[in-house]
């Protein structure tokens, strides 16, 4: 069995480590993954792409890559690690943001305030802004993101900024009244002093740009390939079938994960960039799967399509004689898995391999075997387990998105499920 902890080795390198993400895969696994199950100048797709290590691995290797999120502030972060972008266009337009926005601030900290002025510092309205972010934070983030819109120059240069000015608020020291945004469930904390944004956006550029130049200098010694981030729903691909060559992916968990919650604070501030107003994209977060927002319907039933499956149904069926509403949630995630298992046996090539990466959990005391629930699922689709690895999560290096409590247990295991289209 291969050891797959990779408990030793730098997972930061290239653009790895462009922007905090939870529960981000560690890139040593994908690039085993890719490895052994696909050839330079074939396709692989994440349906669930995260921050886009995948597709950053994928570049690295010289393969194709397609990744999906739902996520919006996701897409925009996998587009931009995973295409290089050259440090002299960022450098031309930092100076000129970087320029513009100090003098603003001066002008702001003077008094001489121009109507102008006063409407770049003006914050976009959400719930609870005040709340978050303090007034002078407020205002720096207004001017920053003004000029990063309104200043001339490429799109990937501008989305690299994006990334930046996301990364500012979604940290573990965050420039908003919050610590530890990236966990799902922030609480509020309160800095001693407001945290001056422009030199911290300096501080990120550098580190950026630093890590942009490395991937580019990786990527020049490997074929072009073509690596693209799109925004769309896993249980909905409108892939041709048989195109890909395998799919890699770590989906989210069954349990108290919540992607909009963590990234709402950021995606206030970036509507236009990332083309979704903040109502709409809060209306969107129960369809996320494994979100346990939106109702459930009343009463209790065994899914339809999950009805043939032995296994998930007893895992369900337990879970309800202890708690109907957290059974529905685990039945609503196998469902939706199921959806995209299905996708995925279709658009999948002969032969080919599908690589899932998931946690087990463990729901008031009650085992969820999340990978044996999915090897289930697989089968029935004609996506045979062809290996099951364990392998350790380094808690140090990964950042997980829950609270230990949902899960009962510790979680420092998963699992690495190799499926081979058989059908
Ligand atoms: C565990 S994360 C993937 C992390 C990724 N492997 C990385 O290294 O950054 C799971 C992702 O699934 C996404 N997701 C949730 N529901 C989805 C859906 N229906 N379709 C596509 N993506 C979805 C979440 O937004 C999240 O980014």
């Amino acid at each position: 069995m291969p050891d797959l902890d990779f408990a030793t080795q730098n997972t930061l390198y290239a653009t790895h480590g462009l922007h905090a993400y939870a529960a981000k895969c560690p890139p040593p696994l994908v690039k085993y993954g890719l490895r052994y199950y696909s050839k330079p100048g074939e396709t692989i797709l994440d349906p669930m792409v995260g921050s886009g290590t995948t597709i950053v691995e994928a570049r690295l290797m010289g393969r194709h890559a397609l990744g999906y999120d739902i996520d919006p502030l996701a897409r925009l972060i996998a587009q931009v690690k995973s295409r290089a972008v050259h440090d002299n266009h960022i450098e031309e337009a930092y100076k000129i943001i970087k320029r513009r926005c100090e003098k603003d601030v001066i002008a702001l900290r003077t008094g001489s305030l121009t109507s102008a002025l006063r409407q770049r510092a003006t914050p976009p309205d959400f719930p609870n802004r005040d709340y978050w972010f303090d007034m002078d934070v407020s205002a720096a983030l207004s001017i920053l993101s003004y000029h990063i819109s309104n200043t001339s120059m490429p799109e990937n240069v501008r989305n690299f900024f994006w990334v930046a000015f996301s990364s500012l608020i979604l940290a573990k020291t965050s420039v908003a009244n919050a610590r530890d945004i990236i966990h799902s469930r922030h609480h509020y904390w309160q800095h001693s002093e407001p945290p001056n944004v422009l030199e911290k956006f300096a501080t990120r550029m550098r580190l950026m740009r630093k890590q942009m130049v490395e991937f580019q200098k990786r990527c020049r010694t490997i074929p072009n390939t073509v690596s693209e981030a799109r925004i769309g729903d896993a249980r909905q691909l409108k892939l041709r079938s048989e195109t890909i060559d395998m799919v890699f992916t770590s989906p989210p968990y069954a349990t108290a994960l919540d992607y909009p919650r963590a990234h709402f604070l950021a995606v206030a501030w970036m509507e236009k960039a990332l083309g979704f107003s903040l109502e709409k994209y809060r209306a969107q977060a129960p369809i996320y799967i494994g979100s346990e927002r939106g109702r459930q319907g009343d009463g209790f039933a065994i899914d339809r399509q999950l009805k043939r499956l032995d296994l998930t149904q007893s895992v369900v069926t337990q879970l309800a004689e202890e708690s109907i509403k957290q059974a529905k949630h685990v039945q609503r995630y196998f469902a939706d898995m199921y959806k995209v298992f299905e996708k995925i046996e279709r658009i999948l090539k002969q032969f080919r391999h599908a690589i899932i990466v998931v946690c087990p959990s463990h729901i008031r005391k009650i085992e969820v075997p999340t990978h044996r629930v999915l090897a289930e699922i697989g089968r029935s689709h004609g996506l045979k387990l062809k290996n099951s690895y364990s392998r350790t999560i380094n808690l140090g290096k990964r950042i997980l998105p829950y609270m230990q409590e949902a899960f009962g247990k510790r979680m420092d295991t998963e699992y690495v499920l190799v499926f081979q289209k058989i059908s």
